[in-house]
């Protein structure tokens, strides 16, 4: 047996770790949060810490042969958006909504992102929320997206019990620092909804997730699954419901149904998307919903990008020019997150230092300090996104028989369409240009979806209406999305 010595946020600890572990097993095994984009692969280059002696190392190809001391970068807050906006629902609590098992009632809402977990904690008698909590998702650790993260349960014996395990004990700490906070015990949390994609709720559940993965692709479970507290896992009263939301589709989840059930506007004929680690899109016409999944990958949260970062502290989110650039936290930059590398396209297609082809002769610096920069892959990945996001919406209109001039609105969902300037967007051709002025941020429209949820029955009643109505319109069978995707790769609008 080997010691390792961890520091993380300037707290040491020594921990026994067994020869032919790596340092990222090891790591995690250890309940460390560690950024790991490719899962362990090797390929991304992300999951840097420093061994004292032989400098930075990627954590996944490091396999300690003697008494080592390691230092993690620090762990930022997540920046992770949990307003309410005028585009959704704010609905009282009433009063069949609640129950009581204990002295205080509290309900949590929760919303699991690939990348980011919000909850919600609300009071169940006053109807009050008291708390929200933000943190990155720990199963980061084994891989930015869903796909790598089901690979890791398909590979690994323990895969889906470390991928289960990391979600429910994140939401066990949140929940008990609450319930500490306020000196209650845990057992008064009564009632928990969830909404997040197919993956996360699978595995929230302990499913089995691999049938997401492998045609027909066809998940476990998209019903909506109601528990009781104590088959869960979770540190709640043994008698609490848990509800996960229902979802569509394999890469159509719950976010996306409780994002729709918790839009409250006007519009007849809209679009909805969803951009995370995945573009989900739904089209509303009148009383018919159609969905479908564009399958953009990553590079919109900066995992595949060379100098990419989740939005957190240290990320160049907005660019308007050579070091005219904002940074999250107001600190030195460390990388570039999705809003920032669709605006420093948008100039560099402007400026013609990227063409219409996407060509760009040599790297792009953002930062010569500290070595910020683009490259030409990650142009093209950026391409890729933005044409399967586009193609997607476009498939979707065309299917009805109606063009881009015929929608009222598009709804963008989550930090990312908060964040994103707009006219960048539309300059690369991410979002159509016949929608100008009909684009809306929502907000967090999955953790607020939950929240109503969690409060009212006549919302549930809307949720069941949604999954019902909802169809999914698979794109790979869709002979023009070839043809689409192929055109949209452009930066010519
Ligand atoms: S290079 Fe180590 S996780 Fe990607």
């Amino acid at each position: 047996m080997m010691k390792v010595t961890i520091t993380s946020n300037g707290k040491s600890k020594t921990v026994s770790a067994g020869r032919g572990r790596s340092l990222i097993e090891i790591l995690r095994q250890n309940h460390y949060e560690i950024y790991a984009p490719c899962g362990g692969k090797g390929t991304c280059g992300k999951c840097l810490v420093e061994v004292k002696g032989d400098g930075p190392v990627l954590s996944c190809n490091y396999y300690p042969v003697k008494n080592v001391e390691i230092i993690l970068p620090d762990t930022e807050e997540a920046n992770i958006l949990t307003s309410q906006t005028e585009y959704l629902y704010d609905l009282p609590l009433d009063e069949e909504s609640t129950i009581r098992l204990s002295p205080h009632s509290y309900g949590v809402a929760v919303d699991i992102g690939t990348t980011t977990v919000v909850m919600y904690f609300l009071d169940l008698r006053s109807g009050k929320i008291e708390k929200i909590a933000s943190f990155i998702n720990p199963q980061s650790a084994f891989g930015a997206d869903v796909i790598t993260r089901i690979t890791h349960c398909q590979l690994n014996a323990t895969g889906l019990q470390d991928l289960h395990q990391a979600i429910i004990s994140a939401l066990n700490r949140e929940m008990r620092k609450f319930a500490a906070c306020r000196n209650i015990s845990t057992a008064s949390f009564e009632k928990l909804t969830f909404a997040g994609n197919t993956t996360m709720m699978h595995l929230l559940l302990g499913e089995d997730p691999v049938s997401i993965a492998l045609s027909p692709f066809k998940p476990r479970f998209t019903a909506t699954r109601k528990l009781r507290g104590d088959t869960t896992g979770l540190s709640v009263n043994k008698e609490a419901i848990v509800v996960t939301m229902p979802s569509v589709a394999a890469f159509v989840g719950a976010d996306i149904i409780a994002g729709l059930a918790a839009l409250n506007v006007n519009q007849k004929n809209y679009l909805f998307l969803d951009v995370g680690t995945n573009g989900e899109i739904a089209l509303v016409t009148g009383d018919e919903i159609f969905t479908c999944a564009a399958a953009a990958g990553p590079a919109f949260e900066g995992a595949n990008l060379t100098c990419g970062m989740s939005a957190r502290t240290g990320a160049i989110s907005s660019f308007t020019g050579p070091g005219e650039y904002l940074v999250i936290g107001n600190s030195e930059p460390v990388g570039i997150c999705g809003s920032g590398i669709v605006d420093i396209v948008a100039f560099l297609v402007a400026n013609g230092i990227v063409d219409e082809t996407g060509y760009m002769k040599d790297h792009y610096v953002v930062n010569h300090d500290n070595n910020i920069y683009v490259t030409q892959k990650d142009i093209r990945e950026i391409q890729l996104a933005k044409s399967a996001i586009y193609s997607g919406m476009k498939i979707l209109i065309k299917m009805r028989g109606l063009t881009f001039s015929d929608i009222d609105a598009l709804f963008l969902a989550g930090g990312f369409g908060n964040y994103i300037n707009i006219r960048s967007a539309l300059q690369i051709g991410l979002l159509p240009e016949e929608l100008t002025g009909k684009i809306y941020p929502v907000g967090n429209s999955a953790g607020i979806g939950a929240l109503q949820y969690l409060k009212s029955n006549e919302f549930v009643k809307r949720t069941d209406m949604i999954k019902n109505k909802a169809r999914y319109v698979e794109l790979s069978n869709d002979d023009d999305f070839t043809t689409e995707f192929a055109l949209n790769m452009s930066f010519t609008r």
